[in-house]
């Protein structure tokens, strides 16, 4: 069976880890490709919730494998943290870690000087983009530089030492620039040599674990980061992160052919939510945005920052349906929108020129002038939050559902209805 693709079809946050964590029941493998720790994704079990930066949302489950593919750009503090975590649950063995959770020994290590140059742009710039400071930036500049250390470094201190000190000069360089102070290789091997003894042995090779994986016929997930509307160059640059978000992503990050793909999962917030710099064109503001945000839970699981909440954008989920090739649609968070009606649900832009467009312009300078043209549905005032299939929910609820795929192009197959694992709605294929 070809490859699930779970990915973000909007500005992130989308609920991507609760979704995996309830598909991963029935799945053999999970696997991150892009990104790093500015993720953050919330699983929510029994009550009891895990928010997740680095290690794939199917940990839970303890049949699932978790693989984080060289596509990924790696905070090793970050990932150590995590793993002792999980371990202290009880989630993963440490002496027989391989089973659980493989590490590709190519993805590319964040480095303290990139979590520094990182914070020390966004300070220079007013946080003009408003990244989550985590080095993420500088170091995909770094893999796209053919200067980055790969994770592998770390078993081999000499190795990672002069691998550091062949880069640190250029980087000094910036930091003075940025009225910084500079930084010695040894500061920046301390963090690392002290997370090493828990990556080291996670490390493998990701890209041939997973067509083994396929070859076998068992199911496996790619869960995408962030969401597409950050990808590096198809989001609204430069308000982006700095990893592609989009399909292409899974084959690049993973490290296999686009064959191996099946369904493509886009998922989307039943409204909109963006953390960080950039236009929100549906943003809803005033008393009714602070509402759906307290409602919804609306801050960063990263940073805690409150994200800006704006009305369902199906322009923009057109342009994602297009650019990902998305099959499927998931629709979370629908139980926040109850008793918020009317809704108002964008259909197109109309630019400055008065020309319209059934999706949403892309580049900031063309989106700031265009304007959403908006439908106004009547909403729902019924709970819905324990409903568990597709049948439970109201007919106006099924009617929001039919819009949002006859505007965007995609059935919707999976809904959300509460942060727990168990109000996960998914459509009986058929
Ligand atoms: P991710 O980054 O895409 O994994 O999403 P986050 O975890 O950052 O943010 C999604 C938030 O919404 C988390 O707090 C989830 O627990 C929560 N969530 C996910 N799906 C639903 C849903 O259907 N309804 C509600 N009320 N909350 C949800
Ligand atoms: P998940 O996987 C929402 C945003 C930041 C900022 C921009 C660049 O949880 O959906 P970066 O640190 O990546 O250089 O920041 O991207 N951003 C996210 N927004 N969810 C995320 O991840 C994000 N990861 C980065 O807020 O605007
Ligand atoms: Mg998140």
């Amino acid at each position: 069976m070809p490859g699930i693709v779970i990915l973000g079809a909007q500005w992130g946050d989308e609920g991507k880890g609760k979704v995996v964590d309830h598909l991963a029941a029935s799945a053999d493998v999970v696997v991150r490709y892009q990104g790093g720790n500015n993720a953050g994704h919330t699983l929510v079990v029994g009550g009891q919730k895990t928010v997740l930066h680095l290690v794939p949302s199917g940990i839970l489950h303890p049949k699932t494998r978790c693989l984080v593919g060289p596509g990924v750009v790696l905070d090793p503090a970050v990932l150590a943290r995590e793993v002792k975590a999980l371990e202290a649950r009880g989630l993963l063995d440490l002496r027989n870690p391989g089973e659980r959770l493989v590490v590709s020994q190519h993805a590319a290590l964040i480095l303290d000087v990139h979590r520094e140059l990182d914070q020390a742009r966004e300070a220079v710039a007013g946080g003009r983009i408003g990244t989550t400071g985590r080095g993420i930036g500088p170091a995909y500049e770094d893999v796209a530089g053919r200067r980055s250390v790969p994770a592998r470094a770390l078993k081999d201190p000499e190795d990672l030492r002069a691998r550091i000190a062949a880069i640190l000069p250029e980087k000094n360089a910036l930091l003075a620039h940025y009225g910084r102070p500079t930084m010695t290789v040894e500061q920046l091997m301390a963090p690392l040599l002290e997370a090493a003894p828990a990556i080291v042995p996670l490390l493998g090779k990701v890209g041939p674990l997973v067509e083994a994986a396929l070859d076998r016929d068992e199911t496996v997930l790619f869960e995408g980061a962030q969401g597409t509307l950050l990808d590096v160059l198809h989001g609204t640059v430069p308000y982006v992160t700095s990893s592609h978000t989009t399909t292409g992503a899974v084959c690049t990050g993973t490290g296999i052919g686009p064959g191996r793909l099946g369904r493509i999962v886009g998922l989307a917030k039943a409204y909109v939510t963006r953390v960080g710099g950039g236009p929100l064109p549906t943003a809803i503001g005033g008393e009714l945005e602070d509402r759906i945000r307290a409602i919804g839970q609306e801050f960063g699981a990263t940073t805690g920052r409150p994200r800006r909440c704006g009305w369902l954008d199906l322009a923009a989920l057109r342009y994602a349906v297009r650019l990902n090739g998305i099959t499927e649609l998931a629709v979370t968070k629908l139980d926040v929108l109850t008793g918020i009606g009317p809704l108002r649900v964008c259909v197109g832009y109309r630019r400055a020129d008065g020309s319209e467009t059934e999706e949403m312009p892309i580049f900031p300078e063309e989106l700031e002038t265009s304007a959403p043209i908006y439908r106004t549905v009547a909403g729902w005032d019924e709970p819905i939050h324990l409903a568990r299939r597709f049948e439970d929910l109201p007919r106006s609820v099924h009617e929001y559902l039919e819009l949002i795929a006859d505007v965007a192009g995609a059935p919707v197959t999976i809904v959300g209805v509460g942060p727990d694992r168990e109000a996960t709605l998914v459509r009986a294929r058929g």
